[in-house]
C-alpha cells in the first residue's frame, strides 16, 4: 500500500522558470498562481508593480529594488499537484543564488521572447539545468505581437542549445493577425479570440488534422498554412518521446502570450502532466537517498540574509529530499555534527509568510539562521548520517578589489570577509603578487549585499574597486610557473588554494593558450 508520505511526494512538482530580463517570466508566473488561487490579482508578484510591500521582512536592498523575498518560493495546488515555483532573479538581481536555485529543482521552464529568441542569460541558465540532466519545457512567449518566425525560432533552439525541440502546439498567425494556437499534442485548436466566431474555444481536429470545413478560420489562408507546416514538422521533425523529455534531451514547446493569458493553461497542464515527482539525490559517497525515506534530509541552496533589518537574522533555504518535515522537529547539521530545532521554520507564498507544519520531499523551508548554516550544507534525522554532494561553483564574472576602509578594523574585516565568502555570499581571489584581496560574483547584487553585510553585521566599510569583467580560467597548480602573468593577467588563488588566471578579455585568453599550448585552462560551470 501507498503511504500517506508517498502520496504527498508523488503530487509535488517543483521546478523553475528561466529566462533573460522581460522575456514574460513575472507575467507567467502571476498568471500561474492565478490558475492556482496562490493569488487574486495579477501584479502582486512584482511588489514594484503594484506597489504591495510585504511589512518588515525587507532587506534595505530588496526595498529599495522593489524584489519581493516572499516570491522567492510560491506554492499552490492544481489537478492534485502541488506545485512549488522557485524564483530565479535576473537582471541586477541576478547571483550566484540564481544558479544555485536550480539545483534544487525537478525541472525548469524556459521562457523565450518570440521576437528575440535565444538571449545570453536565458542560456546561461540553460546550461546549468542542462548540466543537471532535468526535463527542460520551452515557452515561446508574446505570440499577441509579431515576432520571429517560429520555425526559425525551434531552429534557434537546436542549433544554439543543441537540444531536440518538439512543437506541442504551432501559432496561427502572429500579432495583429494572431488567430490561435494548433495543439498538435492535444489534436484541437484553441481560438485566441472566440469571440470573433461562434465564441467556442476548442475546435477538435479530425483524422486529417483539420477543423470542421464550415468554420470561418478554415478558409483562413493562415490555417491551411500552419496545416501545411505542421505535417512538415511532424514527418520531418523530432518525434515526441516522454523518455527524452526526462532525460532533458528533448524540449516540449508552447507557444502563447502571457499577457494576454493565451496558451498559459493549456501550458500548465500539459506540463504537469509531464513535469517530474522529485527523485533520489546523490550524496558524496556515491549513495542515493530516495525521496520517500522516511528519515527526513535536506541541503541548503540559498541563503537570504538580513530579512528584518532589526535582527541579524538570514533565511536558509531547504531542498527537502527525504522524510516528513515537522516544526519543532531535531535534525543534526552534518558539517558540524551539531544537533538543531527546526523550531523557526517558514513556508513562502506569494503574498504571505506562512509557518509551515510539515513538509516533504520536493517542498523548499525557509530556516531561521544566525550563521549556523552555509551553502550546501546537509541537514538530517536518524542514525546514519548523510552528505548530499557538493553544489557547483559557478565561474564569476564580475570582479571587485576589496580593502577595508579603516586599518584598525583589520581583523573584523578578515572575519566578516572569510565568513561571508564561506557562506557563499562571494568568492574570493588572492593574487600571486600583491596579496591583494579580489572578490568575484556573476552578479552586481552579490557585491552589494557584500557591502551591506560587511558594514551591518562586521561593523566595517569597505572600499571596493571594480576591476570589471574578466575571464577565470583555473589551472593544474603543477602547471604553474609565475612568469606566465603578464599585464595582460592576473594571476591568483581561489580559497581552496587553486591556481588561477583572470584574463582582460577573449583575445588576452587566446594569447596565452597560444603560448602555453599545454596548460590545460578551465572553467567552473
Ligand atoms: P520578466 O519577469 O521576464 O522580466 O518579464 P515581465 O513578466 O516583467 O514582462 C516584461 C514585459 O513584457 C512587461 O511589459 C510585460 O507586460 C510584457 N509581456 C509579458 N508577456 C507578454 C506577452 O505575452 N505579450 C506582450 N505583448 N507583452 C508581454 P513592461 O511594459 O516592461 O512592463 P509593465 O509595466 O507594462 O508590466
Amino acid at each position: 500500500m501507498i503511504s500517506n508520505q508517498q502520496n504527498e511526494v508523488n503530487k509535488r512538482r517543483t521546478f523553475a522558470i528561466i529566462s533573460h530580463p522581460d522575456a514574460g517570466k513575472t507575467t507567467i508566473t502571476e498568471q500561474l498562481l492565478l490558475f492556482g488561487g496562490a493569488i487574486r490579482n495579477a501584479g502582486t508578484v512584482k511588489g514594484k508593480k503594484s506597489g504591495h510591500f510585504a511589512k518588515s521582512d525587507w532587506m534595505d536592498i530588496e526595498k529599495q529594488r522593489g524584489i519581493s523575498v516572499t516570491s522567492s518560493v510560491m506554492q499552490f495546488d492544481y489537478d492534485d499537484k502541488r506545485v512549488n515555483i522557485l524564483d530565479t532573479p535576473g537582471h541586477e538581481d541576478f547571483s550566484e543564488d540564481t544558479y544555485r536555485t536550480l539545483m534544487a529543482v525537478d525541472s525548469a521552464v524556459m521562457v523565450i521572447d518570440s521576437a528575440k529568441g535565444i538571449e545570453a542569460q536565458t542560456k546561461k541558465l540553460f546550461q546549468v539545468c542542462r548540466m543537471r540532466g532535468i526535463p527542460i519545457f520551452t515557452f515561446i512567449n508574446k505570440l499577441d505581437r509579431d515576432g520571429r518566425e517560429p520555425l526559425d525560432l525551434l531552429e534557434e533552439l537546436e542549433e544554439v542549445l543543441e537540444i531536440e525541440s518538439y512543437p506541442m502546439n504551432w501559432p496561427i498567425g502572429m500579432g495583429k493577425g494572431f488567430e490561435g494556437l494548433y495543439d498538435i499534442f492535444h489534436q484541437r485548436v484553441e481560438l485566441y479570440r472566440p469571440e470573433r466566431y461562434d465564441g467556442e474555444r476548442f475546435l477538435p481536429l479530425d483524422d486529417a488534422g483539420d477543423i470542421d470545413a464550415g468554420h470561418p478560420l478554415h478558409a483562413n489562408s493562415l490555417f491551411s498554412q500552419v496545416m501545411e507546416d505542421v505535417e512538415l514538422l511532424v514527418e520531418a521533425g523530432n518525434e515526441f518521446s516522454e523518455e527524452k523529455i526526462a532525460a532533458g534531451e528533448l524540449t516540449p514547446v508552447f507557444f502563447g502570450s502571457a499577457l494576454t493569458n493565451f496558451g498559459v493553461q493549456t501550458f500548465l497542464e500539459t506540463f504537469l502532466q509531464f513535469a517530474p515527482q522529485p527523485s533520489g539525490h546523490q550524496t558524496k559517497d556515491g549513495g542515493q537517498v530516495s525521496p520517500y525515506d522516511s528519515e527526513f534530509s535536506g541541503f541548503i541552496f540559498k541563503i537570504q540574509a538580513n530579512m528584518n533589518p532589526a535582527h541579524r537574522d538570514r533565511i536558509a533555504f531547504v531542498r527537502i529530499c527525504s522524510g516528513t518535515f515537522e516544526r519543532g522537529m531535531d535534525v543534526q547539521l552534518e558539517r558540524t555534527g551539531k544537533k538543531i530545532k527546526l523550531s523557526n521554520s517558514t513556508q513562502f507564498m506569494a503574498d504571505s509568510r506562512e509557518n509551515v507544519e510539515t513538509a516533504v520531499a520536493g517542498d523548499i523551508i525557509g530556516l531561521y539562521d544566525t550563521g549556523t548554516y552555509q551553502i550546501g550544507d546537509t541537514i538530517y534525522t536518524g542514525k546514519s548520517s548523510v552528505a548530499f554532494e557538493d553544489l557547483p561553483q559557478f565561474t564569476p564574472e564580475l570582479f571587485m578589489k576589496v580593502t577595508a576602509k579603516n586599518v584598525m578594523k583589520q581583523k573584523s574585516f578578515y572575519k566578516g570577509l572569510y565568513q561571508l565568502v564561506q557562506e557563499g555570499a562571494v568568492q574570493l581571489y588572492k593574487t600571486y603578487l600583491s596579496g591583494d584581496f579580489i572578490l568575484g560574483a556573476v552578479g552586481q547584487l552579490q557585491f552589494e549585499v557584500f557591502k551591506h553585510r560587511m558594514l551591518n553585521e562586521y561593523n566595517t566599510e569597505v572600499i571596493m574597486e571594480p576591476m570589471g569583467s574578466k575571464i577565470a580560467r583555473w589551472i593544474d597548480p603543477d602547471d604553474l610557473d609565475e612568469r606566465m602573468s603578464s599585464s595582460r593577467n592576473i594571476l591568483a588563488k581561489d580559497r581552496f588554494d587553486q591556481p588561477l588566471f583572470l584574463f582582460e578579455n577573449q583575445f588576452a585568453m587566446r594569447w596565452f593558450a597560444d603560448k602555453y599550448p599545454d596548460v590545460e585552462l578551465k572553467s567552473l560551470l
